[in-house]
């Protein structure tokens, strides 16, 4: 054990900008308004939302209040709610669950970071021209090598400076500015000529589009978007006092989360619409859809840059929330110091990033069924840890710790808005269960192509 008194963040504001921070990222810019253009627009949406209410808000209140409960990283925290008991390896699949999707989060974070540059000195025109400057990116070395890097070591910076003097500081500053520079893309698309048609894809559900796939992207969505299922929460949890308010702070993060993602698709897709692109380009709309909308629009190299400079931001603080799960780990239960388990562990999960990247040059023979290696590695953590790492948390919420525990937890220091008992059939059978289903049919589906 380290013998430091455990950090706390120094306002309630602190840690609601730290989670919402957390779950505002790549998740709600570049994922969302893809998954959404390929699965039929306002539709989605709806589903999405309930997912959001029903599934998301309850597993958020569950994850704060296990955190800080305990006091404790995932592994420590699900030890010292059920010890001497195997539960605490869902902890340890959380930890693992950091590992692995900060590897590959950090390698689109550095194309990111790279798209800055590519901004500023203007996009090159057409879709084709757009594409093929994608395609040339991402199957270089060097670019992509060393903008991970780059990331990876502010990534490390920030969690070896501490959870006040590091997290809370930068996000202070980085969320405002990034909702910011977000409001100024969005007043750019909705006043381009013709945007109303991509308005109307967001807002005019047409259900005829609805499959069963549609439920189980907007699950999965609401699980990546919101950092659950892995223990990021329970982990920032545990350094919330227990003068604050938990049901509360949940409804301000996933509020911020769920506002930022429909503002992002508002920011793309009116612009989509307006200049003739499709909405369904999958991963490639903010790479290489955008690009070419950006090279086409009145002031496009400005808003352009200013897109990439907010999506690497919303990137970085989602990316240290990950780092955090996985140092907390080793500085509460190796008893490493801070620093060390920061630089050490950001320079494991750098390499653990390189194989993604030679998957697109020398190593593209190694794909799997799930695609190229960043696909694998996307899956992996995406599809099965994250959902099933999901499902368990609520089964062991539900069963073991107790509905009890957690609403006495949650509602202690709570105001107006405490959690009531309609959460328990969620935790207890809808969540396990309906996850779990929702995880093997995704893997059926992507294995059976
Ligand atoms: N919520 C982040 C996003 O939307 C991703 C993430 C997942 C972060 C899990 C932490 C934990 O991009």
């Amino acid at each position: 054990m380290a013998n430091e008194p455990r950090e706390q963040w120094g306002t309630r504001l602190g840690f609601v900008l730290a989670a919402a921070g957390s779950a505002v990222g790549l998740g709600n810019i570049w994922r969302f308004p893809y998954v959404t253009g390929v699965e039929g627009g306002a539709a989605f949406l709806i589903i999405y939302i309930v997912c959001i209410v029903f599934i998301g808000y309850p597993m958020m209140v569950t994850e704060i209040s296990m955190g800080r409960n305990t006091l404790r990283n995932p592994v420590g925290a699900f030890k010292a709610l059920a010890p001497n008991t195997p539960w605490w390896l869902i902890g340890g699949l959380g930890v693992l669950t950091g590992f692995v999707i900060l590897s590959y989060y950090s390698v689109i974070a550095g194309w990111s970071l790279s798209y800055i540059f590519k901004a500023a000195a203007g996009f090159p025109e057409g879709i084709d021209a757009a594409d093929a400057m994608f395609g040339e990116h991402i199957t270089g070395l060097g670019g992509p090598i060393g903008y991970h890097f780059v990331f990876m070591v502010l990534t490390a910076g920030i969690i070896a400076a501490g959870v006040v003097k590091g997290i809370q500081r930068v996000v202070k500053i980085l969320m405002p500015l990034l909702a910011i520079l977000l409001l100024l893309v969005v007043f750019r698309a909705v006043t381009l000529p013709g945007a109303g048609e991509g308005l109307a894809f967001m807002f005019a559900p047409d259900f005829s589009a609805v499959t069963p796939q549609t439920f189980l992207a907007a699950i999965g969505q609401a699980f990546f978007t919101l950092s659950l299922g892995m223990g990021a929460i329970i982990t920032y949890g545990s350094y919330l006092s227990k003068k604050d308010e938990v049901p509360n702070s949940a409804v301000q993060i996933i509020g911020a989360d769920t506002a930022i993602a429909v503002l992002a698709g508002i920011a793309i897709f009116p612009a989509v619409f307006a200049l003739g692109f499709e909405p369904g380009a999958g991963p490639g709309l903010v790479f290489v859809t955008l690009p070419a909308v950006f090279a086409e629009m009145p002031a496009g190299t400005l808003f352009g840059f200013l897109f990439f400079v907010l999506l690497s931001i919303a990137a970085l603080t989602s990316a240290i929330s990950l780092l955090e799960v996985v140092v907390a780990y080793f500085v509460d239960e190796k008893g490493w110091p801070r620093k060390q388990a920061a630089l050490v562990l950001g320079a494991v999960i750098f390499v653990v990033g390189i194989p993604p990247i030679l998957g697109y040059s020398v190593w593209a023979e190694a794909g799997t069924f799930a695609g190229d290696l960043l696909d694998t590695y996307d899956f992996i953590a995406d599809s099965v840890m994250l959902p099933f790492g999901g499902a368990l948390t609520a089964f062991f919420a539900g069963h073991v710790w107790g509905i009890k525990n957690v609403s006495d937890e949650a509602n202690e220091g709570a105001g107006n808005l405490r959690i009531g008992n309609w959460i328990a059939p969620f935790l207890k059978y809808v969540i396990p269960a309906g996850v779990l289903i929702v995880m093997l049919f995704g893997i059926y589906g992507v294995v059976t192509g």
